[in-house]
């Protein structure tokens, strides 16, 4: 017979001092240890400044599921904790443990408790989401897509695309979600909504921004080797500013314009379409290592294509990334649109500006 049914059958007054009323002391113990899990987990500060409407609505479900979590945590592992050191086998023990076979008042208490508190929370969840994620009036549209390994945005309303998410302050936003390749999630941490791009259907979330400033928009879905360089900025500015900036979108994009020091154009470009999310390149202050460097392109790429010039090889490979595969790269990580993404004279801008770097040194 093991040690806790023998405290358990012993009466009262011959136990001895730790084992009185063991089933009220684990209790106890793991009461004060919850209240104290509790106190300390109320005092961290999980979440980044509070970017939306949404937040505080969202931090306080937080909140809530922490003070009703963390009990359960502490009290389950207060009462396993307890029966290791109270009724663990003195030396010489050998006996086996008493054969408990069920205990269905036990069993109908830990399926009820349970049910109802995952169930409530489940219902209080769901009623925040439904009203932070209701329709407002005077919405913007904005149509994310996210590919390997980047975000591009598209506000219909304004017959404007852009590789930037800019935003207006306090004004309601529905972002209609895509994905080109495969699963990926649109997560701006300060605004607290995250959700799923999946391919061939369309998401939804909506968010108003109410803090002015620039933050981390992330993909918060393993999507391939270069998803942990998946990550971009929102800006969020006051309203006029808002309207200038797509203005300015309009009537410009990304494309070059006359006079423009190539240079700059190609940076521009190369910024903008997300070629940095992939590639080093020193002059764009580029350093992922998902793809091929691209300093001193001009030198290699003689030896890289035998059957084409340093310019076609460079095009080509923008283009259709698999014609030239570069050792140790595969050449399917690279998305295969660019040809459609870029115009032919922003294709040309850039291929001047990979190459162009690299013969006259500045890629250096
Ligand atoms: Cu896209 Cu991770």
């Amino acid at each position: 017979m093991n040690r806790l049914a023998r405290a358990l059958s012993t009466p009262e007054e011959q136990r001895p001092a730790h084992q009185k009323h063991p089933l009220a002391r684990m209790l106890l113990i793991g009461l004060a240890a919850s209240v104290i899990g509790v106190l300390i987990c109320l005092q961290i500060d999980w979440f980044p400044t509070q970017g939306s409407t949404q937040a505080d609505q969202i931090d306080t479900l937080y909140d809530v599921l922490l003070i009703v979590s963390v009990p359960i945590f502490v009290l389950v592992m207060t009462v396993a904790i307890y029966c290791v050191i109270a009724f663990r086998a003195k030396p010489g023990e050998r006996g086996d443990g008493a054969h408990i076979h069920g205990n269905t008042k036990l069993e109908v208490i830990w399926v009820t408790i349970p049910f109802i508190i995952v169930t409530a929370l489940a219902i209080y969840g769901w009623i925040v989401l439904d009203d932070i994620e209701a329709k407002q009036e005077q919405e913007l549209v904005v149509n994310v897509t996210g590919e390997q390994f980047t975000w591009t945005f598209d506000y219909p309303g304004e017959k404007v695309k852009s590789n930037e998410l800019v935003l207006p302050v306090d004004r309601p936003v529905h972002f209609k979600i895509h994905a080109k390749d495969v699963l990926h999630s649109f997560w701006v941490p300060v605004f607290r909504m995250k959700q799923d791009a999946v391919p061939g259907i369309e998401t939804n979330t909506r968010v108003t921004p109410n803090e002015l400033g620039s933050f981390p928009l992330v993909c918060a879905e393993l999507c391939g080797i270069g998803h942990a360089t998946m990550r971009q900025e929102v800006r969020v500015v006051p309203e006029d500013e808002w309207e200038a900036w797509v203005a300015e979108r309009r009537e410009g994009g990304a494309a070059p314009e006359e006079g423009e020091d190539p240079i700059a154009a190609g940076r521009q470009i190369f910024t903008s379409t997300g070629c940095n999310a992939c590639h080093t390149l020193d002059d764009a202050d580029a350093t992922s290592a998902v793809g091929p460097d691209l300093n001193q392109l001009a030198a290699v790429a003689e030896d890289r294509a035998p059957r084409a010039n340093a310019e076609e090889y460079v095009r080509e490979s923008i283009v259709d990334p698999p014609a030239f595969v570069v050792d140790g790269y595969s050449g399917d990580t690279m998305p295969g649109n660019y040809g459609d993404q870029l115009t032919p004279e922003e294709i040309d801008t850039l291929v001047e500006y990979l190459l162009g770097l690299s013969q006259t040194g500045k890629g250096e």
